[in-house]
């Protein structure tokens, strides 16, 4: 019996030694030291054995036992690490290998222009402020000295969310935000730049586009500060021989108003067919914070004075750039949007 232990023992540790996978050690384990295993079977049949051979058996079989259990434990252990190794190995990043071109994409043409036209103002000491897309009655007309019969009021011209709500079809109504804002405080120097909205579609109007607004709040403040402003602003966006004009115009909220135009960028005043001829090119609106609005919005029309302009960005990059459509901007064409690179 002593002999067939020493069997189970080359075998077992064989068997153990050569356990190519978890599942296998596993199999071998019961085979082994199960119920029905090797070892237990050997034990079972002690009682067979010459009793003085009993013992010696019996206590040979408990060592036996211990080393096996050992023994798989280690051989467990060593599998386990095997396997985490050859998990990483599988994943492990192969940093020889080029890497793939990563396509860069490029600033739109209107992020472009508004990038301009703020570090323009920001260098004459104005600060960019925002206002919300979705504006109140109030501070889109009402504020604004714009009467209920005018018919930018009209549902047919605006995009009304409720009756007291719609998209904002201006930016003037971050003047009348930032003067609440500030008030009392001067001087008042801001541009807001974002989103607005019309029920317009062609190809020089879209229902959405974008504005800069101006407005500058102070003691003394006059329309020749507000044509120096836009004659500097004009000169650098356009280069140093543009010249402006200044026409009549209404607007509720300021007064008096004017309609400004440039010379003429594509035939520098000669006339051609984007200026119709005339040598001049409309690209804002603008005049004097109406009393009014100064007034409902906390500051004292006694004492300070101020300017406001209005202009549109699409328009500002269309002639920059000689675009004759303004849905190019919202296109998405790439084969457009890659010129501005
Ligand atoms: N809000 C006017 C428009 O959208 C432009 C404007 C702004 C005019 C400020 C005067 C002063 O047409």
């Amino acid at each position: 019996m002593l002999t067939k232990l020493k069997d189970l023992e080359k075998d077992a540790k064989k068997s153990i030694e050569e356990a190519g996978s978890l599942e296998d050690l596993k199999e071998t384990r019961v085979r082994l030291l199960g119920k029905k295993g090797d070892l237990t079977t050997l034990l079972r049949s002690l009682g067979t054995a010459p009793p003085e051979e009993r013992p010696v058996i019996g206590k040979q079989a408990n060592i036996l036992r211990e080393e096996l259990e050992q023994a798989i434990k280690l051989k467990e252990q060593a599998l386990k690490d095997a396997q985490r190794a050859g998990r990483w190995e599988e994943e492990r990043i192969d940093v020889t290998l080029p890497g793939r071109p990563v396509e860069l994409g490029q600033k739109h043409p209107l992020t472009m222009i508004l990038d301009e036209i703020k570090e323009i103002f920001i260098g004459l000491g104005f600060q960019v402020a925002h206002g919300p897309d979705i504006e109140s009655d109030y501070y889109n007309f009402e504020a604004l000295n714009i009467p209920s019969e005018h018919p930018a009021r009209d549902m047919q011209d605006s995009f009304y969310i409720t009756d007291q709500y719609l998209l904002r079809t201006h930016t003037s109504p971050v003047q009348i935000r930032t003067m609440e804002r500030l008030a009392p405080g001067l001087p008042v120097r801001i541009i807001a730049p974002g989103k607005v909205f019309r029920r317009d579609d062609d190809a020089t109007h879209s229902p959405m586009f974008h504005q800069v607004e101006g407005l500058a709040v102070d003691k003394d403040i006059s329309f020749a500060d507000l044509k120096g402003t836009l004659l500097l602003f004009v000169r650098e966006m356009f280069g140093p021989e543009q010249k402006i004009r200044l026409r009549p115009s209404f607007f509720p909220f300021t007064e008096p108003s004017a309609e400004v135009d440039i010379s003429c960028i594509m035939c520098n005043g000669e006339g051609c067919r984007v200026c119709s001829d005339t040598g001049w090119l409309e690209i804002l609106g603008a005049g004097m914070v109406h009393p009014r609005v100064l007034e409902s919005s906390g500051y004292d029309p006694g004492e300070v004075t101020g300017f406001a302009f209005g202009m549109g960005v699409e328009r500002i990059a269309m002639l920059k750039y000689g675009i004759g459509d303004l849905r190019l901007f919202f296109s998405n064409d790439l084969r457009f949007l890659k010129q501005f690179g």
